[in-house]
C-alpha cells in the first residue's frame, strides 16, 4: 500500500508550477482526492445543486425513448464512470449485454462495477482502469459490438473547448463509426440560478474549493493559511462558464515545499471551469467532434439536457 500522504509528483508539479508563474491555475483534477470527491457527492444533493437531480430525472424518464432512438442491446461504455449512480436507468431500458465502466480511480471502479453486476446478473460488467482523455483500448468482448457511449454529468463541460472537441474525437475513435453517444450538457441560464449552484448557502462547495489547499499543505508541505482564503463563484459570460477560484483575503505568504510564495489581497487561483451550453452551442460542438446529434431531451424549464448523438461516416462536404 503506497503511503496515502506521499506526494504525487505531478500534484507537486502542478501546484508549483501555478505559484512560481503569473497565471495562478491548478489543474481541476487535484480537487478529487478522497475527502474532496466525498464533499462533491454531497454537492450533488444540495438544494442549489440542480444538475444531478434534474439529469438523473431526464435518465429515469427516457432511457426508454434512448432505447427506441436506436440505443436497445447496444454495448454501453460509460466515460469517467465514478459510482455509476445514474446509469441503472440506462442499463434498465438498454438492456445490454455488456457494460464497460471507465474510471481513472480503480479502487472505486471495483466497488462499483462489484455492485452493479450484483443487481444485473445477466450483465457482463468489464471495468478499465485508464484516463478517458487518453486513447483506450475495449476489451475484446465488446469489439465487434455495436456501442452506446455513456457521459454524463456535464463532465464536457469541465473542459475548455479545444480539450473538449479532443474528448469527443477520442471516443468517436474508442467507439467506432456507427456507435451513439449519450451525453449530458448544461445549459446557459441565469446567473442568479448558476451561482448559487457552484456556491451554496450551507458552503459544502466552498469546502470543497478550500479542500485543494490543505491538500497541498497536507502533501506538499504547505503551510498555506486556508482560513485566509475565500471561495468565489463567478460567471464569466463571454465564455458562458462559471469560474471556481480560490481568493485570497489579505496579503499572505507561505511556503510549500522549502519554496517561498506570496499572493496579495484580491488575488485569486482559479481551480476549476463549468461550461455552458446552449442547443446550438452542443450541436456544433458535438459535430466538430465527429458527432451528429439525434435526439436531445430536456426538463420543463430547459436547464439540462440529454443529448443522443451518432458518430455517422464523414461526408464530403462541398
Ligand atoms: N461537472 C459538474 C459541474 O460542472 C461537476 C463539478 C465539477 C462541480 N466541479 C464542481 C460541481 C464544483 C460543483 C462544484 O457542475
Amino acid at each position: 500500500m503506497p503511503d496515502a500522504d506521499a506526494a504525487d509528483p505531478a500534484f507537486a508539479a502542478d501546484v508549483l508550477a501555478c505559484f512560481r508563474g503569473r497565471r495562478r491555475a491548478i489543474p481541476a483534477r487535484w480537487l478529487y482526492d478522497l475527502a474532496g470527491s466525498e464533499l462533491f457527492e454531497a454537492i450533488t444533493n444540495l438544494p442549489e445543486y440542480y444538475p444531478t437531480r434534474t439529469e438523473t430525472a431526464l435518465l429515469q424518464r427516457y432511457s426508454g425513448e434512448v432505447a427506441e432512438h436506436g440505443g436497445a442491446g447496444r454495448a454501453v461504455v460509460e466515460f469517467g464512470s465514478g459510482s455509476s449512480v445514474k446509469t441503472p436507468h440506462l442499463l434498465r431500458a438498454v438492456k445490454p449485454s455488456h457494460y464497460v465502466p471507465i474510471d481513472i480511480s480503480g479502487d472505486f471502479l471495483r466497488e462499483s462495477a462489484d455492485a452493479l453486476a450484483a443487481d444485473f446478473p445477466s450483465l457482463e460488467v468489464l471495468p478499465v482502469e485508464g484516463d478517458f482523455m487518453h486513447p483506450l483500448a475495449l476489451p475484446d468482448a465488446v469489439a465487434a459490438l455495436p456501442k452506446l457511449g455513456f457521459f454524463p454529468g456535464s463532465t464536457i463541460g469541465n473542459m475548455v473547448a479545444r480539450t473538449s472537441v479532443d474528448l469527443l474525437r477520442s471516443m468517436r475513435n474508442t467507439l467506432g463509426e456507427g456507435a451513439l453517444l449519450l451525453i449530458g450538457m448544461d445549459r446557459i441560464k441565469s446567473p442568479d440560478i448558476l451561482v448559487p449552484a457552484y456556491d451554496d448557502a450551507q458552503g459544502v462547495t466552498a469546502q470543497f474549493n478550500l479542500n485543494l489547499l490543505h491538500r497541498i499543505n497536507r502533501e506538499l508541505e504547505g503551510d498555506i493559511p486556508v482560513d485566509r482564503f475565500a471561495h468565489v463563484a463567478r460567471w464569466n459570460d463571454s465564455y458562458a462558464r462559471i469560474e471556481m477560484h480560490l481568493e485570497a483575503q489579505a496579503d499572505v505568504a507561505f511556503q510549500i515545499a522549502d519554496e517561498r510564495f506570496s499572493m496579495a489581497k484580491g488575488e485569486t487561483i482559479h481551480t476549476e471551469n463549468s461550461h455552458k451550453y446552449g442547443p446550438r452551442d452542443a450541436r456544433l460542438l458535438l459535430r466538430s467532434g465527429g458527432w451528429t446529434m439525434c435526439h436531445e431531451w430536456t426538463d420543463p424549464d430547459n436547464w439540462f439536457a440529454l443529448i443522443l448523438a451518432e458518430a455517422k461516416p464523414f461526408q464530403t462536404a462541398p
